[in-house]
């Protein structure tokens, strides 16, 4: 058979093991695919004494140099994770000449584009299919199958450990920490769980879709965000009985030239395709002038399917490689304003603990309607259901559409009133 395509790996922990095994697993058809065989050469670890099964000792090392120096590497698989040195390492890969495959999306969201020109530069190519949605083919989908498309918005559920956590909290009334343990256990939490719970993994995600699907820069500072850890039993249990479910939804919308992108807590109408998107499953909605609303969905997180988008991008590049196939032009990003968060407009739902006396509903109804935000529904739950003490409710309100800047002015004026002891909660909401 032909020369082999040779492919080494940054990075051998819970993904690149199973990159390793998968590409043993299936080297005859990724043979016939390619029409050359797939080599695996180097692997770059940090600890370099621990056996690691299915690599020979002498292929680990600890250096990327050994990495970029050895001929017979055409492909650069990063999966380490991190900003740096990742960033640098995917670099210096590809101005070696080498094709880059990553799973990593904050290196991707924060210079996804200062590579991709290096790639370009170099004649090379830059995949990252497995950093957003895990097994997910979106990436490709974006790049090219939507490509007729004005893309106006991306709904997403892209963060498979906080989906796994708000259905077991929803449907097993289980508790935060219990969940997020059984998550890292099963391999889907990121090594520091704060990139999980608090958005900012699904941020660098909704970041690199931003670039796909509307040709621009937004910088993952500049997404607004609200982790989970704010969502208690009680916003889910009320969420429920306004017929809703909280996911921690990642939207971008372009519109007038400009782009908002936003990863919060969200309600969700129980009959939209999104609620019923559980577990460590993802979803990307994107919708489109001409195509109208699609949802891929899938498992968006785990070995097996973060292997599967990683092996669909080495196969593509080891064609390349082969020489069955043209690099795709390069196109420089437009850029454009990021707008703020008060700018933006959402239906709301609010929890806002008070003192049970009368008034007080009169009060917070005028301050948002003197803030032009319009109310939709009002209930009011006594302490046998909030657990609270006696003479205390909860109200928990829901707004019709209404700018943030408005709904801030409102809840500024409500917070400093004396029967308001909290506000619980704000989410914005859908469906
Ligand atoms: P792990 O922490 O399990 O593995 C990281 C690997 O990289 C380890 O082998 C580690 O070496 C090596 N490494 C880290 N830093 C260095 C360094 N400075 N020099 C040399 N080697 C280094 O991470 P995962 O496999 O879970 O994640 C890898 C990437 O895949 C991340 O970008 C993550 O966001 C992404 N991803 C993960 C998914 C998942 O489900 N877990 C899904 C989709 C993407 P050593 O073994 O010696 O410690
Ligand atoms: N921690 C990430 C998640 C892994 O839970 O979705 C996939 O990027």
């Amino acid at each position: 058979m032909a020369n082999p395509v040779g492919v080494s790996l940054l990075g051998a922990g819970n993904i690149g093991s199973a990159v390793v095994s998968a590409l043993a697993r299936g080297a005859d058809r990724y043979a016939a695919r390619v029409g050359r065989p797939l080599e695996l050469r180097r692997v770059l670890v940090r600890d370099t004494q621990r056996a690691r099964a299915g690599i020979e000792p002498s292929q680990v090392t600890g250096d990327i140099d050994d990495v970029l120096r050895d001929e017979g590497t055409h492909v650069v698989v990063e999966v380490m994770g991190g900003e740096e040195p990742a960033r640098a390492y995917m670099e210096a890969a590809l101005r070696s000449g080498r094709h880059v495959v990553t799973a990593n999306k904050e290196v991707i969201a924060k210079h996804g584009a200062a590579l991709l020109q290096v790639a370009n530069d170099h004649g090379v190519r830059l995949l990252f299919e497995a950093s957003v949605g895990g097994g997910i083919p979106v990436i490709a989908p974006l790049s090219r199958d939507l490509l007729a498309n004005e893309v106006t918005a991306v709904t997403a559920i892209i963060n498979g450990t906080t989906n796994y956590m708000l259905t077991a909290m929803t449907q097993r009334g289980a508790d935060y920490a219990e969940v997020l343990a059984e998550a890292q256990r099963l391999g889907y939490a990121e090594p520091d769980p704060t990139a999980d719970v608090e958005g900012i993994d699904a941020a660098y995600k909704i970041a690199v879709l931003c670039g796909l699907a509307f040709n621009v820069d937004v910088a993952p500072a500049d997404v607004a965000r609200q982790g989970i850890s704010t969502v208690t039993a009680r916003d889910i249990a009320y969420a429920l009985q306004l017929g809703h479910v909280i996911k921690l939804l990642a939207r971008a919308r372009f519109a007038d030239g400009e782009v908002e992108a936003t990863v919060r807590p969200t309600l969700i109408g129980v009959q939209e395709p999104l609620a019923k998107v559980d577990g460590v499953l993802n979803a990307v909605q994107v919708e489109g002038d001409l195509v109208g609303r699609v949802l891929f969905e899938g498992p968006g997180a785990g070995q097996g399917p973060t292997t599967s988008s990683i092996l669909a991008d080495v196969l593509d590049v080891a064609q390349d490689v082969a020489g069955s196939r043209t690099p795709l032009p390069f196109i420089p990003r437009r850029q454009v304003r990021v707008r703020p968060p008060e700018e933006h407009s959402s239906r709301a739902y609010l929890r806002i603990g008070v003192r049970d006396e009368p008034g007080v509903l009169a009060r917070i109804a005028a301050a948002l309607g003197d803030a032009g935000v319009s109310i939709a529904s009002v209930i009011q739950f006594d302490p046998e259901v909030t657990g609270g003490e006696e003479g205390t409710a909860e109200l928990v309100l829901t707004t019709h559409r209404a700018p943030g800047a408005a709904l801030a002015r409102a809840l500024e004026q409500i917070r400093q009133m004396d029967a308001v002891t909290e506000i619980g909660n704000v989410l914005p909401m859908e469906g």
